[in-house]
């Protein structure tokens, strides 16, 4: 196979990015997800792992059948099992992928005590078994940074010869390094007979912070397609982010020149999408997708751009979707405004939604001066209550210096409404006291962020909470520009997923039923 300049773009937010713990999504979520990097032209997708849970067998299947573009992959485990069930999920797709790995390191061989041999032989059959099922088959030594060279060319191969059209070389622990992951690639294009006939995958995460230097390296090596997820989501610290990849290839393309099939433009509202529905807001400093990422604050830089914008940005904020409008939101703007400046923020509403948003719109500019970019972003991506079995009809809260902390709360709950006073460590503590009052549930709180949506000390607070209750995991978020009631609106958000999760899931669904480790 000629070498061609096309990089092919994998995306694993919906396998390795839930992975991360807490960023469990939504059956309707993943669903939305995938829509959405199906439309931004990703070229394939990795759905989930669907021997994991029913759930990820589900999802893999429905996007399966649901996505028009891009080739649909699902993740097994070097068994007959895990393959089969990955088939089962995928076979639907226009362009179904299986995903076959195991770890072929010294320390991941130890794991399911095989020897070389051993191991060889079962990449040969269960690779083997997968092309039988389907032409498309992906196969990774998982952990091959810290593969012996002699074994890892070995290992490929034999999995070239059995059929797989994808070999992809994880750097599972993010330890490599860019000069490494290029000699890596290079070597195997070298040694390897068979290998200029498949496409090689360079799959990277994040723990030194080399994950884009090392994915790009290996694109130059000859590597031809790039395995990411948005915002870099995924364990640890995270995967190579997609949108890095692409804008780096984009905007540096005299030194790289690689193409890839990503509309751009579609980035920043896929970020804002994935970062809502995660939970996991994107680092203020995040390369592309970042708050920051265009924003100038010194005098010099903003003199600079006023007269030229060269002068500091390497790209124009529209090249990855983000629209700048001299329209000045407040609370005299209509409903035609409000829907042009949604409009430039890739928002696109019915107008049931948009009415829904406008109503929210207006109560927060009676509170607030200037309703910013960010503050209208935060309103359109709160969760719809329409459906919620809990909603906060009120709240009053005492705080300050003397003790004790007081919340004076208002519940429906399944439509009657119930009220209670409770006391706590502060108020957002006291407040919580009170909807465990009125509403007793077993969960824990795992995790309680708060974070401001744009400046001054009437801007909006953006308030993450999540739950934890036999092993499912649920996720809240509010935005208000009082804290404590963005708190509660968090918290209450995340039990009414726990509630939904608790209908559609045995308890434990979402801690995967299987360690990748187990590859028997
Ligand atoms: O990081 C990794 O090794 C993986 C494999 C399952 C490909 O995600
Ligand atoms: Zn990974």
């Amino acid at each position: 196979m000629t070498q061609t300049d096309r990089v092919k773009i994998f995306d694993t937010t919906l396998r390795d990015g839930e992975q991360s713990p807490g960023a469990t999504m939504t059956h309707e979520e993943k669903l939305e997800i995938a829509q959405l990097l199906d439309e931004m032209g990703v070229d394939i997708i990795e759905a989930g792992f669907p021997i994991a849970s029913e759930g990820d067998f589900k999802a893999v299947s429905e996007i399966a059948r649901a996505t028009q573009n891009a080739s649909i992959c699902g993740l097994a485990r070097a068994n007959f099992k895990d393959i089969d069930r990955c088939w089962e999920a995928v076979r639907h797709a226009r362009r179904p992928r299986i995903h076959t790995f195991i770890g072929t390191s010294p320390l991941h061989r130890a794991i399911p005590n095989l020897d070389m041999d051993q191991m060889a032989q079962r990449i040969h059959e269960t690779v083997t078994h997968a092309r039988n099922l389907c032409e498309d088959v992906q196969w990774s030594p998982m952990d091959a940074t810290r593969t012996e060279h002699d074994y890892l060319c070995r290992v490929v191969e034999i999995a070239i010869k059995a059929g797989a059209t994808t070999i992809n070389i994880p750097d599972t622990v993010g330890y490599t390094a860019p000069r490494e992951s290029a000699a890596l690639i290079r070597m195997l294009l070298e040694r390897v007979p068979g290998a200029d006939e498949i496409t090689f995958a360079t799959h990277c995460h994040n723990d030194l912070g080399m994950a884009t230097a090392n994915s790009l390296a290996a694109v130059e090596a000859g590597a031809r397609q790039v395995e990411c997820t948005i915002n870099g989501l995924g364990e640890r610290a995270g995967n190579t982010a997609l949108e890095e990849v692409v804008m780096a290839l984009k905007v540096r393309h005299d030194i790289m020149p690689y193409r890839t099939g990503i509309d751009t433009t579609k980035i920043m509202n896929v970020s804002r999408r994935v970062a809502t529905v995660s939970g996991f807001p994107v680092q203020f400093n995040k390369a592309i997708v970042g708050k920051n990422a265009f924003a100038h604050e010194s005098g010099i830089h903003q003199d600079g751009m006023l007269k030229n914008a060269e002068t500091f940005e390497i790209m124009r904020p529209t090249d990855v979707g983000l629209n700048e409008t001299n329209l000045v939101m407040g609370k005299h703007s209509g409903r035609a405004a409000l829907r042009a400046k949604l409009r430039d923020l890739g928002f696109d509403l019915a107008d049931n939604q948009l009415n829904d948003v406008f109503v929210r719109f207006k109560d927060l500019a009676d509170r607030k001066k200037e309703v910013f970019d960010e503050d209208l972003i935060a309103l359109v991506t709160q969760n719809d209550a329409s459906q919620d079995h809990i909603r906060l009809k009120h709240l009053r809260v005492i705080c300050g210096t003397d003790g004790p902390q007081k919340a004076d709360i208002v519940l429906e709950i399944d439509g009657a409404e119930r009220s209670t006073t409770a006391t706590g460590d502060g108020p957002v503590d006291a407040t919580f006291n009170a909807v465990k009052a009125l509403y007793p549930h077993g969960a824990t709180l795992q995790v309680y962020q708060v974070a401001a949506v744009t400046e001054g000390t009437d801007a909006q607070a953006t308030v993450s909470v999540r739950l934890e209750e036999q092993g499912r995991i649920a996720t809240g978020q509010s935005a208000d520009t009082d804290t404590v009631v963005a708190s509660a609106k968090a918290y209450i958000n995340a039990i009414n997923r726990l509630i939904v999760r608790r209908e559609k899931s045995a308890p434990g669904e979402d801690t995967k039923t299987v360690s990748y480790r187990d590859a028997g």
